[in-house]
């Protein structure tokens, strides 16, 4: 959202203040009262009061009742004061602002509420030690068995790094040989991954050869997202799935030069139309995610399985570059 320059001004005006930024800072990690607030900061009752009122009237916090109790905390819509804040707030830090969040630690130790009651209905917005997202595919990832696994547009290897335990061998495909180095570096001494230099519009593998394919951030890349999704569709086996990650339709052309993206993301129902086509039963084709920070990126999720048995004529299985062997032709690198 854009501020008018005499909001802007007056925005940094109020965040001109120490005291402030301290009250701010706190409110990252819990919801606290403004008599907790007191206590932890040592500042006036009467200060800290003036400026909650001032942070919630510029829209950076707001005020839920819990009981008797008044919490404040940071606010979550999108206005420009708490965009702001966001992309301020990781550059801060000192030695003032660790000693006031160790105070808040013991103070929300301390009481009745706990931190859990303290950010409930919100925990995703707030830290908690170890709990990343990372942890959690991690743990999630030892579910599943994967078989054989193409990674479509694999950049360096960060997918394959993580799914590595949990297939019989992974091919990471990339158009790039700088970037399948680093793949090779980082994936060094897994003697299950293998990388190919080749294009994901022509890909130079046997046809149903694996159980899961990936082409997770790749669509962007591409004009003719019918013709990748067609050759992702072609190498899988009978049951396989496809498992796409795409950014859903936008239009901020300066993050697409950015990124060497050459589109502005993909619809929802134009992602599945193209699912469809490819002969595959499309089992999930949704938004799933969005960025919390502007411009508010998107990316759709889908999940598509081949037919167990293959109708012929069906497109499926109909290779373009057919090639002898188990896995692949391409370029070994
Ligand atoms: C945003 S990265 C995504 C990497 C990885 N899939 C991930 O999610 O971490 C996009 C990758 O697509 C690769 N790429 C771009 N055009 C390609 C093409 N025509 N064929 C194969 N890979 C391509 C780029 O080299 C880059 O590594």
């Amino acid at each position: 959202m854009k501020l008018s320059l005499a909001e802007g001004t007056a925005l940094y005006r109020l965040l001109a203040d120490p005291s402030r930024l301290r009250l701010l800072l706190l409110l990252e990690g819990y919801g606290l009262s403004a008599t907790e607030l007191t206590e932890i900061t040592g500042l006036a009752q009467s200060r800290v009061s003036t400026h909650l009122t001032r942070l919630v009237r510029a829209g950076l916090l707001e005020v839920e009742r819990e009981g008797k109790a008044a919490l404040y905390r940071l606010s979550a819509d999108d206005s420009g004061a708490a965009e702001l804040w966001r992309v301020m707030q990781p550059k801060l830090g000192d030695a003032q602002a660790r000693l006031d969040r160790e105070r808040a630690e013991e103070i929300v130790r301390a009481r009745t509420q706990s931190w859990a009651d303290s950010v409930a209905g919100r925990m995703e917005r707030y830290y908690s030690p170890g709990r990343t997202w990372e942890a959690t595919a991690r743990a999630l990832i030892n579910l599943v068995d994967l078989r054989e696994v193409l990674d479509i547009a694999s950049g360096d290897g960060v997918l394959a790094e993580l799914l590595a335990d949990r297939a019989r061998a992974i091919i990471c495909v990339d158009i790039s040989y700088k970037v399948l180095s680093a793949a090779r570096r980082r994936l060094n001494g897994r003697g299950n991954v293998s990388f190919c230099r080749a294009d994901m519009h022509r890909l130079p593998l046997s046809p149903e050869s694996f159980d899961h394919v990936f082409l997770m951030h790749a669509l962007a890349y591409t004009r003719e997202p019918a013709l990748v999704l067609q050759a992702a569709a072609q190498v899988l086996k009978p049951g396989g799935r496809l498992v796409v990650a795409a950014l859903h339709r936008h239009r901020h052309t300066a993050a697409m030069r950015a990124y060497d993206h050459v589109n502005l993301g993909i619809g929802v129902d134009a992602l599945h139309a193209l699912l469809i086509a490819t002969g595959l039963r499309v089992e999930t084709c949704r938004i799933t995610s969005r960025e919390p920070r502007p411009p508010y990126f998107e990316v759709i999720s889908a999940l598509a399985r081949a037919p167990d048995k293959i109708a012929s004529g069906s497109g499926i299985g109909q290779v373009r570059h057919p090639q002898a062997g188990p896995g692949f032709g391409g370029d070994l690198v």
